[in-house]
């Protein structure tokens, strides 16, 4: 089977991370993002993979590279300038096969394709959305369906009057099973979004809705939601390679742990990183390769991407630091902060509230204490 993976949008939201690197190949747990998605889609069989780039798509390219590493073939598409959701499709025309799965490319997820593909088959269906339920449809594009699962209404992003008489919220999980003739819905050359000039065209004309049964799924794209994604991949809450490599307690400490540290709950400490004698690793935490905690740190419900030094008797709580990022004695950095590639910040410092630092900043010591 055949997939097209969007990953045009520049992921503002996931900004500084996203700074100088596009979203499907930030680093997640321990591999670029994409590499769960690809290796989730090729457990079902989807393996000849089509991505349609637009920002940095360079760099996508030289991460990703032919696929192999993640089990498929992929073959990359570049837009001139964004053309939406289903521009982007529309581009890639030509190389697209009679039935494909398209699929947003923020997804972390281990829902059964397959099942979607049969029900897709067993209906005739022009295009299957594949659905999850939530409580806040206000972000998605919320489905109503019918008693067969066709779908009656598509409202992307929905606002609370029109959800009123809506008693279940089933959003569009960003995975599609489509016939190739959706394409004639979509003019060439422009931008177009799939979800507010295609689906809306297409509800009772052939489109149903394929609601997930417990399968795990999250839209990747906030720091929030990447913490609660890393959590997840480390707990094990949703299928995916990284349980490979973690123990019984759900944990890889490759690197130099002294035994004179403390390592609890779901944990990687990468080859090369170093966690000192009285330094405190609390997870579910990531230490990336090169990484060093001096004595009495502390990182907690946090990644640290690879090449940090965190001072002694600094305080990482559920926060993100990109590559690099150095970290002076005793300052604190929490509550869902994140510092992007480079940033040092001084001793004696307090970040806090959802900070967001762009790459290579210098903050002195003591410089912000809110
Ligand atoms: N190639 C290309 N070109 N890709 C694009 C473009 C573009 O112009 N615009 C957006 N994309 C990609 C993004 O990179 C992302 O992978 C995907 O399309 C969806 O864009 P988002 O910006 O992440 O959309 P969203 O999360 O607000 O909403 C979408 O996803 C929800 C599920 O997470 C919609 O499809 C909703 O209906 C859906 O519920
Ligand atoms: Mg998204």
């Amino acid at each position: 089977m055949q997939g097209v993976i969007l990953v045009g949008g520049e992921g503002t939201r996931l900004r500084p991370l996203t700074s100088g690197t596009p979203k499907p190949i930030v680093t997640f747990v321990d591999r670029p993002f994409m590499g769960f998605m690809l290796q989730w889609l090729a457990r079902h069989d989807v393996t000849d993979v089509v991505m349609c780039c637009g920002f940095l798509a360079t760099k996508v390219r030289e991460v990703l590279g032919d696929g192999s590493g993640f089990g498929v073939r992929l073959r990359f598409v570049e837009e001139p300038e964004p053309r939406g959701t289903a521009g982007a499709l529309k581009y890639a025309e030509d190389l697209l096969e009679d039935r494909f799965v398209m699929l947003n490319g923020d997804v972390l997820t281990d829902v059964d394709v397959g099942a979607q593909v049969r029900q897709h088959e067993a209906t005739g269906a022009v295009g299957t959305l594949g659905l999850v339920p939530v409580e806040d449809p206000s972000a998605y594009g919320l489905v109503l369906l019918d008693e067969d699962n066709a779908v009656t209404g598509f409202l992307e992003k929905p606002g609370s009057d029109q959800l009123r008489d809506v008693d279940q919220y089933l959003i569009s999980a960003g995975i599609y099973v489509l016939e190739r003739r959706v394409l004639d819905l979509i003019p060439p050359g422009r931008a177009v979004s799939i979800e507010r000039e295609v689906w809306p065209r297409l509800v009772g004309e052939g489109l149903y809705g394929h609601p997930a049964q417990d399968a795990y799924w999250l839209d990747i794209g906030t720091p929030e939601r990447y913490l609660d994604g890393t959590r997840d991949i480390l707990a094990g809450h949703v299928e995916t390679a990284v349980s490979e490599r973690l123990d019984a307690e759900r944990q890889d400490l490759a690197g130099d742990v002294d035994p004179g540290a403390r390592v609890t709950g779901p944990v990687i400490v990468e080859a090369g990183a170093r966690v000192a004698a009285g330094a405190r690793v609390i997870g579910p935490a990531v230490i990336g390769a090169g990484s060093e905690l001096a004595p009495q740190a502390v990182v907690e419900s946090a990644v640290v991407l690879h090449g940090c030094r965190i001072g002694p008797g600094a305080h990482v709580r559920r926060a993100i630091l990109a590559g690099g990022v150095q970290i002076g004695a005793n300052t604190i950095v929490e509550d869902g902060v994140v510092l992007g590639e480079g940033v040092e910040v001084g001793a004696d410092c307090i970040l806090s509230h959802g900070m967001k630092v762009f790459p290579h900043t210098t903050l002195p010591d003591g410089a912000i204490r809110f």
